[in-house]
């Protein structure tokens, strides 16, 4: 399955959400008109977890796919093991799932976490092999857990379709650590979340209202005057606007790009941008920018501490 860029949603959601979180509430009408205009650009996927927008994004998802006629969209979902295996509960979790999607299938299943990967791909393999699930990814795993997934799921004959983890210009330490380079080898697309940082990635001449995501990620924003010259720099050449930038290098790197996206002109913007191709030389000084930045995000370690560790 070729995917160029993904919609994610987990900015979808109800007012009280929206508001604290993510410093503006946007409209259902306006999530429902930014997916027409993603079927106008080509932009079937949509990126889904239970608990995205406080458990709402799934449901609307559903609801305003269906408004649309959108049978042919192609739908991310994820099972998010919060606690040791249970016989099950994978089963179970889908099935809640297709009934927010209206479905009898989801295209990609991804474990959302490493924990007890053995038990949770196989009852996401038993699953694959009814047809609930068309492909298999994993997300949030470092090398040597994506050799172990891998594994299994040769030994079943089943292809790991993806890896889906924290990527963006500031937060490349897969590229380092030899997680994409295995990938690329093995044949297994790279998902990237997370590519515009929350917002970090976009325009910062921009003003945006107040939220506690922002407050988070203000002393970061600081460090990143150089960075953001370059990118403003690379987006006047190429007639574009800053989170283009970030949306377009990662799509330079063959990574495909998540971005979230609420309004039709993000989604339009998101279109456009991973057909654009970067010069190596603008990719050399937004990373050697990146680089001297010193901005730090939480990457793969983020979700670490939710990873349960081994039963004896
Ligand atoms: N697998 C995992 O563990 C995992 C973890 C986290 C996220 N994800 C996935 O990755 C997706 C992306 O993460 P995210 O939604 O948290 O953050 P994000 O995509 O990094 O950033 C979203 C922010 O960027 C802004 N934005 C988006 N497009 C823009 C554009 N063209 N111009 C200007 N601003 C733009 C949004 O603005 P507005 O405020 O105006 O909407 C929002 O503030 C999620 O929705 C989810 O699907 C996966």
């Amino acid at each position: 399955m070729e995917v160029q860029a993904v919609i994610g949603t987990n900015s979808w959601g109800g007012r009280a959400y929206g508001k604290a979180v993510r410093g503006s509430y946007v409209e259902d009408s306006m999530i429902r008109k930014a997916m027409r205009e993603a079927g106008k650009q080509g932009l079937t996927v949509y990126d889904l977890a239970r608990d995205y927008g406080l458990g709402k994004a799934q449901k609307m998802f559903g609801e305003f796919a269906e408004e649309i006629g959108g049978d042919d969209l192609i739908i991310s979902a994820k099972y998010t093991p919060f606690t040791h295996y249970k016989k099950n509960c994978v089963r179970r979790s889908l099935e809640k799932d297709l009934a927010d999607f209206r479905r009898s299938y989801v295209d990609i299943y991804w474990l959302h976490l490493p924990t007890d990967i053995e038990q949770h791909l196989a009852e996401i393999i038993g699953l694959y092999n009814e047809g609930k699930i068309r492909n298999i990814g994993i997300s949030n795993f470092d090398l040597a857990e994506c050799r172990l997934a891998k594994q299994i799921l040769d030994t079943a004959g089943i292809p790991l379709y993806g890896v889906q983890n924290h990527y963006s210009l500031i937060s490349r330490e897969w590229e380092q650590n030899g997680l994409l380079k295995w990938c690329r080898e093995n044949g297994v697309s790279f998902w990237a979340w997370a590519v515009l940082e929350e917002g970090m990635l976009t325009d910062p001449r921009v003003k945006t209202k107040f939220s506690l995501m922002k407050f988070f990620l203000n002393r970061q924003k600081r460090k990143m005057h150089k960075l953001y010259s370059v990118m403003i720099a690379v987006a006047d050449r190429h007639h574009i606007s800053v989170p283009q930038v970030a949306e377009a290098y990662c799509a330079c790197k063959g990574i495909v790009p998540i971005c979230g996206c609420r309004k039709p002109k993000q989604v339009a913007e998101l279109a456009e941008a991973v057909r654009i191709r970067l010069t190596p030389e603008e990719i050399r000084r937004l990373e050697a920018a990146a680089d001297c930045s010193g901005a730090k995000v939480l990457g793969h370690d983020l979700f670490r501490f939710a990873v349960l560790k081994k039963r004896n």
